[in-house]
C-alpha cells in the first residue's frame, strides 16, 4: 500500500489579501517542549518568547491589523516562584528590545490584565512602551499580562456600575457595544481567529467576551515549535470556515 506523500507547507494556500483583521493566540506547551529536551520548564518559556518574536514580526509583515497573545494569566501566579520570576524576566527582555524595535517596524504595543501586582520595573516598562505606542499607526500586539476573561468582565462591571452610582450611566441603557468600552479591549475589533497549540482544547479564560464569534484552530504542535508554515495551516483553516455570526 502506497502512502500519500504529506502536502508541502507550500502547498498551503493562504489569500493575503483576504486575511483576518485581529488573531489571538493561546501560548501554550512552553513546559512540555522544555521536558521532552530534559531541559528546565523556564528554557521552554524562553523558547516561547523567540517564537512570539518571530511570529510577531511575521504578523505584521503579513499585514494583521491586531494580534493578541496571552503571556500571564490571573492563575499563573499558582506556579512556582521560580518560574514567575523568569517569565517575568522575559517578559523585561523582549518589552526591552521592543521598545528598540518599535521604531523601526512601528509596532504598537499594548496590555490587557492587572498591571498593579506586576515588579515596579516591568510596569514601568509597559507604560513606557504604551506611550511609545500612540506615536505609530502600525500593527497593534496586545500581550495579555496578569489577564483573566472573568476578571475583564467583572472590573468592567464594577466600573460601569460606579458610573451609574456617580449618575454618568443609565443601566437600562446599556448595550452590548457601551460594554465593551470598558474592556481592556476598547476600542479594538474582536479576534477573528483564536488559535491554541499544544494539543489543548479550551479557552482557559481567554478573551470571553471579545472571542463570541471567533474561529477556533487547535494544533498539536508545541508553541515554542510553532512556525510560519503552522500559522499559514491556521490562516488556511480560516479561510475554509463559512462564519455566519449567528445567521444562515
Ligand atoms: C503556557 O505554557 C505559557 C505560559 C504560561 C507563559 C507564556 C510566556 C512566554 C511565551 C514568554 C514571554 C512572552 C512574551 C510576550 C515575550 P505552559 O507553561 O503552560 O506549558 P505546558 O502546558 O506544556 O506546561
Amino acid at each position: 500500500m502506497a502512502f500519500l506523500k504529506p502536502k508541502e507547507d507550500t502547498a498551503v494556500q493562504v489569500d493575503f489579501d483576504n486575511l483576518p483583521r485581529h488573531v489571538a493566540i493561546i501560548m501554550d506547551g512552553n513546559g512540555r517542549w522544555a521536558k521532552r529536551r530534559g531541559l528546565p520548564r523556564t528554557a521552554g518559556h524562553a523558547a516561547g518568547a523567540e517564537t512570539f518574536r518571530t511570529i510577531a514580526t511575521y504578523c505584521q509583515k503579513i499585514g494583521l491589523d491586531y494580534l493578541t497573545v496571552y503571556a500571564f494569566s490571573t492563575e499563573n501566579w499558582k506556579r512556582p516562584l521560580e518560574e514567575v520570576s523568569a517569565i517575568m524576566g522575559l517578559l523585561k527582555k523582549y518589552l526591552l528590545e521592543s521598545i528598540e524595535k518599535m521604531e523601526r517596524d512601528h509596532i504598537r504595543l499594548h496590555f490587557f490584565g492587572d498591571l498593579s501586582p506586576l515588579p515596579a520595573e516591568l510596569r514601568e516598562m509597559c507604560d513606557r512602551t504604551d506611550a511609545i505606542s500612540q506615536r505609530y499607526d502600525g500593527m497593534q500586539v496586545n500581550v495579555c499580562l496578569n489577564y483573566g476573561g472573568r476578571d475583564e468582565i467583572v472590573r468592567a462591571a464594577r466600573a460601569f456600575a460606579a458610573d451609574c452610582a456617580a449618575g454618568k450611566r443609565e443601566p437600562a441603557a446599556l448595550t452590548e457595544e457601551a460594554f465593551s468600552g470598558y474592556l481592556y479591549s476598547a476600542g479594538i475589533p474582536d479576534p477573528d481567529l483564536v488559535i491554541r497549540p499544544s494539543g489543548e482544547i479550551r479557552i482557559s479564560n481567554f478573551l470571553l467576551w471579545q472571542s463570541a464569534y471567533a474561529e477556533f484552530y487547535y494544533t498539536d504542535v508545541l508553541w515554542p515549535d510553532f512556525s510560519k508554515e503552522e500559522l499559514h495551516r491556521a490562516l488556511a483553516a480560516y479561510q475554509g470556515r463559512s462564519r455566519r455570526f449567528g445567521g444562515v
